[in-house]
């Protein structure tokens, strides 16, 4: 894959490369899916993800190193790994793996994220993967870099080259990587049939247009952005696979706004952070579902309740829902964010889409130079 150089030049339309990032995910979606998803491949998941299939079989455990936006992808590819491969998933912050001496991994399996592959800290982890025995692939999207290089298997993802800091559409196309990842897994383990498996990639192929839908929502985002653009402190808040979007929504916001913002899982807000929310602290919850999964619709119920109590205290809450449920969710929410529906494993990559846009429109609104952020760099090639 070569990152192509129309990516590098910055389209009128946009005032921004994180606009124009976020703008081109649809189309970087559909990238990774046409390569990994070849018509005479439809079974097997992935092409070209060169680890041998006996290794594979007899896994017993994937760790997933990473840092900062990678690093939630990865926890969203936790769920995706251990629903569809069965397989224990741990994540952890590369900067700390390599120096907490970790157990000997003979069967298991290091996947190592890195948009640019030349992070230090990833690569110190990849180093200390493979002394301790561990198989290793690296999920990266700049061809050749020294991550894909020195990783037993690579898989690309195809996003292009990612000018802003912000990582958006390397996101996204990371997701994308790690599910079809878990359903090569699953496949190959036999823990999907050869029909889930189809449903699984069926799934993938109508991503592309899904995020089309989502970025719909673009002017709310703006209108959002205008009233909450003087907010001090951010709350967001995910149940399960949301979780790491609510981190990561977080993340997008302190990096371009300089707004402080945590990310919390929904189910903790009475364990602690109830006692800080009030009217002066906006709340972004998610609250996507899949209505036809028992489970997806369990949690959505709970994290409802929640919202209405949040919302009759005063709280000005922002919600991104599925479409068919805006209406309900906006009883309570100031506005909502509305995406499409999709298998449950998918709606991170639905949902993060407005959390990327409002960290967009708050940091303009602001005067931040958006593209490049005060004290970070795209690369970070030292610890
Ligand atoms: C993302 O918006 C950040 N700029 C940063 O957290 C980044 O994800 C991190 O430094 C890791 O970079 P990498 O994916 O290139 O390894």
């Amino acid at each position: 894959m070569k990152n192509k150089t129309k990516n590098d030049k910055l389209d009128p339309k946009f005032k921004h490369f994180m606009l124009q990032e976020i703008y081109a995910q649809p189309q970087a979606a559909m990238e990774a899916v046409t390569h990994y998803l070849s018509p005479e491949n439809q079974e097997k998941a992935i092409a070209g993800i060169a680890l041998d299939e006996k290794h594979l079989r007899e896994l017993e455990r994937v760790v997933i190193l990473a840092s900062g936006t990678s690093r939630h992808a990865g926890m969203v590819g936790e769920f995706m790994i251990e629903r569809l491969a069965r397989l224990p998933v741990d994540v952890d912050f590369a900067s700390q793996y390599c120096y907490r001496d970790p157990l000997a991994e003979p069967n298991g399996l290091a996947v190592l994220l890195s948009q640019s592959g030349t992070t230090a800290d990833t690569l110190l982890a990849l180093y200390e993967a493979k002394a301790k025995g561990a198989r290793t692939i690296a999920i990266c999207n700049v061809e050749d870099a020294p991550l894909a290089r020195e990783a037993d298997g690579v898989l690309y993802t195809h996003a292009g080259k990612e000018i802003a800091v912000a990582a958006t559409k390397s996101f996204t196309a990371q997701l994308t990587a790690l599910f079809a990842l878990g359903v090569h897994l699953g496949h190959t383990r036999r823990t999907l049939t050869t029909h889930e498996t189809r449903e699984h990639l069926d799934s993938l192929m109508q991503l592309p247009e899904k995020i089309e839908a989502a970025l719909g929502c673009g002017e709310l985002t703006h209108k959002c952005a205008v009233s909450m653009k003087d907010a001090t402190s951010f709350l967001f808040l995910g149940r399960d696979i949301s979780y790491p979007i609510a981190l990561e929504g977080a993340l997008k916001l302190k990096e371009t706004s300089y707004i402080h913002a945590e990310g919390m899982p929904t189910g903790e807000m009475k364990h602690g952070p109830n006692a800080m929310v009030d009217e002066r602290m906006p709340v972004v919850m998610l609250l996507t579902r899949n209505a036809m999964d028992a489970g997806s619709n369990l949690r959505w119920e709970k994290s409802m309740v929640l919202l209405e109590q949040v919302a009759a205290r005063g709280v000005h809450v922002n919600a991104v829902a599925c479409m068919e449920d805006a209406e309900a969710v906006a009883k309570h929410a100031a506005m909502v964010f509305a995406v499409p529906s999709a298998p449950a494993l998918l709606l991170p990559v639905l949902e993060i889409i407005p959390l990327q846009l409002l960290a967009y429109h708050i940091a303009v609104l602001r005067g931040v130079n958006v593209d490049k952020p005060r004290n970070l760099s795209k690369s970070v090639t030292v610890e």
